[in-house]
């Protein structure tokens, strides 16, 4: 595996395999680092749909409200490196924040027309819009033929692809499905925050988004969704940020199940951790 830390050397390598092989898919995984399994199922699949798969770690400053976040974030480079050449990746970014904010750069606020400012974006105000400019820098100097992101992140994905719609950047995003824990937690890297006994029962919030997605039908959204945050209240330590069902596509709310496709979202606070999990109706 390549470890390429400027943009400069990154399109030469592209250029160079390009130039043997022109019709090659370029894959994308963008990352923060301190992988898991969940992380690594986006380079796996970027592996099997594309001929050279990028996977960037990059703890991207401008999507972090609290710089205390930003400082504690885990950096476990070497364990990352090893991971990523077992499984298959061919290059790994690693640029420094002055490679990717230089001091020229000028930070850009997308219209996104406010599926940014909603669910995770009230909660981190200007994250979306930090995440937005990372993308959009990378996207526009390595032009990925397909980039991968997790549904973990659900509301990211649809940031995402509104952000493809509205510029004229010409690549394709693939959503990859979650990738749980045994009991049903989501994989995160804040899952290592949670004592052990909290790492077992965190499995509520799961088992809440299950619940209304097997009773909406007969009782109705509505009492589902407060029968799910009941099971959640049970729980001491845990204090609920939003339980929203909204429209997949457009993450507008919903009240009731029109046969349209939909989206529920969690945020809680557990054990003083931030865990999100989403589930799809259909
Ligand atoms: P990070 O949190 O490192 O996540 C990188 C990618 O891994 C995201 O697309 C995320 O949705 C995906 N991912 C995380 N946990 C997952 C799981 N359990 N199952 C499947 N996919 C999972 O998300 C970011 O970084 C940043 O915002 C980034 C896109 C890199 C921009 O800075």
């Amino acid at each position: 595996m390549h470890i390429i830390k400027r943009f400069v050397d990154l399109k030469r390598y592209l250029k160079v395999r390009k130039k043997r092989s022109p019709s090659q898919i370029i894959g994308f995984v963008p990352t923060m680092g301190a992988l898991h399994e969940g992380h690594l199922s986006l380079i796996k699949e970027s592996c099997g749909g594309c001929d050279i798969s990028i996977c960037s770690i990059f703890v991207n400053p401008t999507q972090f409200g609290e710089s205390n976040d930003l400082k504690k974030y885990p950096k476990p480079i070497e364990k990352d490196i090893e991971l990523l050449i077992n499984n298959g990746c061919d290059v790994l970014f690693l640029p420094s924040v002055e490679e990717v904010y230089p001091a020229t750069y000028t930070h850009r606020n997308f219209d996104l027309g406010g599926i940014d400012l909603v669910f995770e974006g009230k909660s981190r105000v200007g994250h979306f819009q930090g995440v937005c400019n990372v993308i959009y820098r990378f996207f526009d100097q390595i032009k990925p033929h397909k980039a991968y992101f997790g549904q973990k992140d659900f509301q990211q994905t649809v940031v995402v692809k509104k952000l493809v719609n509205i510029t004229s950047l010409n690549t394709k995003i693939c959503v990859v499905p979650i990738k749980r824990e045994l009991g049903g937690l989501a994989m995160s890297s804040r899952n290592i925050r949670l004592s052990d006994n909290g790492r077992k029962k965190a499995s509520f919030i799961n088992e809440s988004l299950k619940l209304i997605k097997n009773s909406f039908r007969e009782i109705g959204l509505s009492n589902s969704v407060d029968l799910a945050k009941k099971h959640i209240l049970k729980n001491e330590n845990a204090k609920l940020d939003y339980l929203v069902v909204a429209e997949k596509d457009t993450l507008k709310g919903v009240k009731t199940y029109e046969n349209k496709k939909l989206v529920i979202l969690i945020a809680v606070n557990y054990e003083g951790v931030r865990l999100l999990d989403n589930i799809i109706l259909d």
